[in-house]
């Protein structure tokens, strides 16, 4: 399993301090990854835990004012990168385009994409969930070899689910997975979306899923071991 950590605008300097040390203790079967802020990225201390980050520029350098290049993001010890969040989509107004080429860096630069997708509350109730899929992933990935999709890391985050507590019944979300494997069948595929420690034992039962991506859940350690403590089947 993937465990991924997006920690978004939180922990102050000092608070990132602490935290790590936290992650660090944390037992586990599966691969995390922990993707701070671009500051607290020079931070972090290199331990069994991946370095991710939330996002890249489309650029790999040049004029591109408070931008952060794929190139440089692999100097400082980033192995995965988040692209597309849906809060981006919204508040930076990221275009499919842009997504694309922000994708073709990190492969460029050999950090793996997380590319999120999801959609919305009225999309959802408009039957429109696998047309509006279909448009995110195959702009995404237009142009990529079968090698490079392989490559890919898909988070499906249905954006009504990011941060209400109320997740996609178990067959909602097998539906969804079974047609992103059929565009993308040797990627792994992770759940966000409220996953928590309250919530794990269900979502478990959903063979399909190769992981998750914690917003919420990232920024509290102990209910994190809790979380990981059942997923691996251990509590
Ligand atoms: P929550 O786990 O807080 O719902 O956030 C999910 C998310 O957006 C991770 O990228």
């Amino acid at each position: 399993m993937i465990v991924a950590l997006n920690n978004k605008s939180n922990l102050s300097k000092e608070e990132f301090i602490t935290y790590q040390e936290k992650l660090g203790k944390l037992e586990t079967n599966s691969k995390m990854i922990v993707c701070p802020t671009f500051l607290n990225i020079n931070l972090w201390q290199p331990n069994k835990i991946f370095l991710g980050a939330q996002n890249v520029s489309t650029e790999n350098e040049g004029a591109f004012t408070g931008e952060v290049s794929a190139i440089d993001l692999k100097a400082s010890g980033v192995e995965y990168c988040i692209i597309g969040h849906s809060e981006r989509r919204e508040y930076q107004k990221e275009s499919l385009e842009g997504i694309h080429k922000k994708l073709m860096k990190l492969l460029e630069n050999e950090i793996t994409p997380i590319l999120c997708i999801g959609e919305t509350k009225e999309e959802r109730e408009e039957k429109k969930v696998e047309q509006v899929l279909k448009e995110e992933l195959k702009t995404a990935i237009d142009t990529l070899t079968e090698e490079e999709k392989a490559k890919i890391i898909v988070a499906y985050e249905p954006i009504w689910s990011i941060g209400t507590g109320i997740i996609p019944t178990m067959e909602e979300i097998e539906e969804v997975f079974r047609f992103i494997k059929q565009i993308l069948p040797n990627s792994s595929i992770l759940y966000g979306g409220s996953a928590n420690e309250k919530n794990i034992d269900l979502l478990k039962t959903v063979s399909l899923i190769d992981g998750y991506l914690l917003g919420g859940l990232s920024l509290k350690p102990e209910e994190l071991q809790i979380f990981l403590k059942k997923l691996d089947g251990r509590e």
